[in-house]
């Protein structure tokens, strides 16, 4: 599988702190079925100062560590990009890694504060995608203004945005409400892309096989591949050398 949102690098944000902690996550997620992650630390202006350079080097940095260790884990990097009024400089600064770039637009995982939708978002993603920047909204299914009213997440839809579901979300580890939305939007297949967001060794391990079977089980095993493989390998395709993707 190659997972699209996870927190593995040292250091960087509120994933592993050290090289060793990295390591063994990256060890769980190779066990755990996951031959390609592209790393998504924070971006989070006042939290997380993390730049495409810094991001970029960590991830060199990581994919030298795993290769002396020979753990079998290819890494592409991107962000987790916090929708803030800052976005726009951001874009124009040239500071966001994207995945790449699918029909035109630069793919962007986009995060919302987990309390609410903030009011402007869709102009700012209308925005985004008038400037060939398509959003791939992160776990919307976690959102509690999307939790408690998920017609929120249409507008975003409609304008174009894609949609990440978080895998612990379809096997309730974030509870029944996000369990609930993430089965909704399974069934309406809206959802484009499955990955793990994890984060560490203990709470929040990758468990992307065990949504993986479920989403088998009840929506079959190409809607399973199409979420885990097929669609990640079109969004991260220039992330990894071609011949690495076995789709
Ligand atoms: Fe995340």
């Amino acid at each position: 599988m190659i997972d699209l949102h996870c927190h593995l690098l040292p250091g960087i944000d509120d994933g592993p702190d050290t090289l060793k902690e990295s390591l063994a996550l990256c060890r769980i997620a190779v066990n755990d079925g996951i031959t390609h992650a592209v790393v998504t630390p924070h971006i989070h202006p006042g939290r997380w100062e993390n730049t495409r350079q810094s991001i970029e080097q960590q991830r060199n940095n990581l994919q030298q560590a795993l290769n002396q260790q020979g753990t079998p884990l290819q890494l592409g990097f991107a962000a987790e990009v916090r929708l803030t009024d800052q976005i726009l400089q951001q874009v124009e600064n040239n500071e966001i890694p994207f995945y790449g770039k699918v029909d035109g637009y630069q793919i962007m995982l986009l995060e919302f504060p987990h309390s609410h939708i903030i009011p402007g978002s869709d102009k700012l993603v209308a925005w985004l995608m008038k400037h060939n920047i398509r959003p791939l909204i992160a776990h919307p299914e976690r959102n509690k203004q999307i939790m408690k009213d998920p017609t929120q997440l249409r507008p975003f839809i409609e304008v174009g945005c894609w949609l990440q579901l978080t895998a612990g979300s379809v096997t309730a580890n974030f509870g029944e409400r996000a369990q609930q939305i993430a089965h909704q939007l399974l069934k309406d297949d809206v959802v484009a892309v499955l990955a793990s967001d994890g984060h560490n060794a203990k709470a929040r391990q990758p468990g992307l096989k065990q949504a993986f079977d479920a989403i088998t089980e009840q929506y079959g095993a190409e809607r399973a591949r199409r979420l885990t493989l097929h669609t990640p390998a079109v969004i991260a395709a220039g992330q990894f050398t071609e011949q690495a993707i076995t789709v």
